[in-house]
């Protein structure tokens, strides 16, 4: 009897307990921050499936009371299917003559990161300085130094959907011989304070798919996945670009010849025969096409790449999310629908 009475009274305590939880009358702990884990870098990608490049020029980086970016975006991002973002960083111009970066730049990157991470994505750390190392290596290297140094440190408890990538687009004088030189040292500066972190490395020559024999990477480090990135045919992606001499001029290419189809797949099946014969896990980390093409070609483009990428088993990443090769409307906010649809089919 005394059993069952006890029985009773706890299991009226239980729904009183659980009346009281419900009504958020229950004092309760805050979850505990999620430590790091490690994960494969195989895992990893297998968690990646479409990403978007953010915030290469917002005026958020000068100022934070200017951006056109907000943390909302993030949210439009994964529910409109992307679950990766990489987020475009120059901290270069924010840090002083001795490489520290500016605090105030910091903890705009913290609260993105954090936003972006309690939206549920991962989250690759981009260094997108590769203008100055392009022609001065002898001061460009202590100073990515630096910045490794200070964001590997700062994020070395962020949970494993926190990657860093170490360079974008090594080029130029950042010749293939020099840049697995310096990878091995900025890798040595990330595995200080993060030994089992992902950490995103791709070749010299612009990240180029056909550069990838060139890239030399420390066999014993498991925690590294690949990048590349695909803009082929430049004629056609940059048509009218400003920055590339060679194409500024040029107007009215269209896209999606037989055999221009046939060329990607041959790229892409190179790649994939690349990344198996090294057993590193492949991110596509930017392809896109410029504004100034006509609409029709851009998405038969930017839809056959990504449905070739993931044929090939790679995620990827769109550039870029707003400002060029836009595909969203940031002033509008609102998508470019037609690119949206390429990206992600409705
Ligand atoms: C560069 C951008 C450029 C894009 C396409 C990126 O890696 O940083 O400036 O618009 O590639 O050319």
């Amino acid at each position: 009897m005394i059993g069952w009475r006890a029985r009773r009274l706890s299991a009226a305590a239980l729904v009183l307990l659980l009346l009281s939880a419900c009504r958020g009358a229950a004092p309760s702990a805050p979850p505990a921050a999620p430590a790091f884990v490690p994960v494969s870098a195989e895992d990893q990608l297998s968690a990646m499936h479409r990403g978007m490049n953010v915030l290469d020029e917002d005026p958020l980086w000068d100022d934070p009371a200017a951006a056109l970016f907000q943390p909302r975006h993030f949210a439009r991002l994964r529910d409109a299917g992307f679950d990766t973002v990489r987020i475009n960083l120059h901290p270069f111009v924010h840090s002083d003559a001795s490489g520290q970066i500016d605090p105030t730049w910091l903890a705009t990157l913290d609260g993105l990161v954090k936003a972006a991470l309690d939206d549920g994505l991962t989250v690759i750390l981009d260094e997108h300085d590769d203008s100055l190392c392009e022609r001065d290596v002898a001061a460009c290297g202590p100073r990515l130094r630096a910045v490794w140094e200070q964001l590997a440190g700062r994020y070395r408890h962020a949970p494993n959907r926190l990657l860093f990538e170490i360079l974008n687009e090594p080029h130029d004088r950042l010749t293939a011989a020099v840049w697995n030189d310096m990878l091995r040292d900025l890798l040595a500066t990330v595995r200080a304070t993060n030994p089992q972190r992902n950490v995103v490395i791709g070749p010299a020559g612009w990240n180029a798919v056909d550069q990838l024999k060139t890239l030399d990477l420390p066999a014993d480090d498991p925690h590294i996945i690949v990048t590349v990135h695909y803009y082929r045919p430049v004629r056609f992606t940059h048509q009218g670009a400003r920055w590339v001499a060679e194409t500024a001029n040029l107007s009215g290419i269209t896209w999606g010849t037989d055999a221009e189809m046939a060329q990607l797949v041959k790229d892409f099946d190179a790649v994939r025969a690349w990344a198996d014969a090294q057993h590193r896990p492949m991110l596509l980390g930017e392809f896109g096409a410029y504004d100034k093409a006509d609409m029709a070609s851009r998405v038969r483009y930017i839809s056959a790449v990504a449905r070739v990428a993931e044929a090939h088993g790679f995620p990827w990443a769109y550039w870029q999310f707003d400002s060029d090769f836009t595909a969203y409307d940031i002033r509008r906010d609102d998508w470019v629908r037609p690119i949206l649809q390429a990206l992600v089919p409705p």
